[in-house]
C-alpha cells in the first residue's frame, strides 16, 4: 500500500510538471503574439545575444581588438562596424567582386564571406596597415599611375596586388591576370590597374 502511495505521490508529481511546462509555453506563445513584429525582432535578436555571442579576438594590423559578437558574423561587419576601419568596403557579399578583400596571415582573403570565429588569433591586414602614410609600393605606384575613378573598389585591388607582390616580385602580365581576377571595377579601370602592379613590381614591396 505504501509503494502504491509512493507511486502515485511520483506520478502525479510528474503529471503537475508536466501541466506547468506547457502552461508556460502557453502563456508565452499568447505573450509573444502580441508583439508587433519590431518587438519579436527584438527579442529574437536578445535571444541571439543571450546564447550565441561571444568575445572574439581580432588580431587587425598588428592590433587586439577583442569583439563582443555573434561568432558566424562575417569579418567585414566587424572590421567596419565595431572595430571602426572603414578602408574595406561592402560590395556584393557573396565574395564575388573583391572589394572586401584584405590579408590573412598574409593571403587574400574575402571579408564579408569569412566568419569571425574562423579568423580569431590570426594576422589580419586591411588597407589602414599596408602603410601609415601611403608609402607601400603598390600606393605609390596606384598614385602615380592615377589608378582609381570613383575609388569603390581600390582598397581590395590594392590589397591583391599588395599580396601577388610580396609572393612574387616580378609577375608576368599573364601572373597579375591571374591574381587580379574577380576583383571587379564598374568604373574600368583595369589597363591602369595593371600598369601600376608592373610599376609597383619595379621596387620591392616591404614585408607585412
Ligand atoms: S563584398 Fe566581398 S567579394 Fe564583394
Ligand atoms: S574605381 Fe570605381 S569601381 Fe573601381
Amino acid at each position: 500500500m505504501k509503494t502504491l502511495w509512493a507511486y502515485l505521490l511520483k506520478y502525479e508529481f510528474y503529471n503537475c510538471l508536466i501541466f506547468v511546462f506547457f502552461c508556460l509555453i502557453f502563456i508565452n506563445l499568447k505573450l509573444y503574439n502580441k508583439l508587433s513584429c519590431i518587438d519579436k525582432c527584438h527579442a529574437f535578436h536578445l535571444l541571439k545575444k543571450q546564447y550565441y555571442m561571444a568575445i572574439i579576438n581580432l588580431k587587425i594590423n598588428g592590433k587586439d581588438y577583442p569583439v563582443d559578437v555573434d561568432p558566424q558574423m562575417p569579418l567585414l561587419w566587424a572590421i567596419r562596424d565595431f572595430v571602426g576601419l572603414k578602408g574595406t568596403k561592402y560590395g556584393c557579399g557573396i565574395a564575388q567582386c573583391g572589394a572586401c578583400t584584405v590579408h590573412l596571415n598574409g593571403q587574400p582573403v574575402r571579408s564579408c564571406s569569412l566568419p569571425v570565429v574562423a579568423v580569431a588569433n590570426k594576422n589580419i591586414t586591411t588597407i589602414e596597415g599596408l602603410s601609415e602614410d601611403n608609402s607601400h609600393p603598390v600606393q605609390k605606384a596606384w598614385i602615380e599611375e592615377q589608378v582609381p575613378q570613383c575609388g569603390y573598389c581600390q582598397s581590395g585591388q590594392i590589397m591583391a596586388a599588395a599580396a601577388l607582390l610580396s609572393k612574387n616580385a616580378s609577375p608576368t602580365e599573364a601572373d597579375i591576370d591571374a591574381a587580379m581576377q574577380g576583383h571587379i571595377c564598374r568604373c574600368g579601370t583595369y589597363p591602369r590597374i595593371k600598369r601600376a602592379i608592373q610599376k609597383a613590381s619595379e621596387t620591392k614591396p616591404s614585408k607585412e
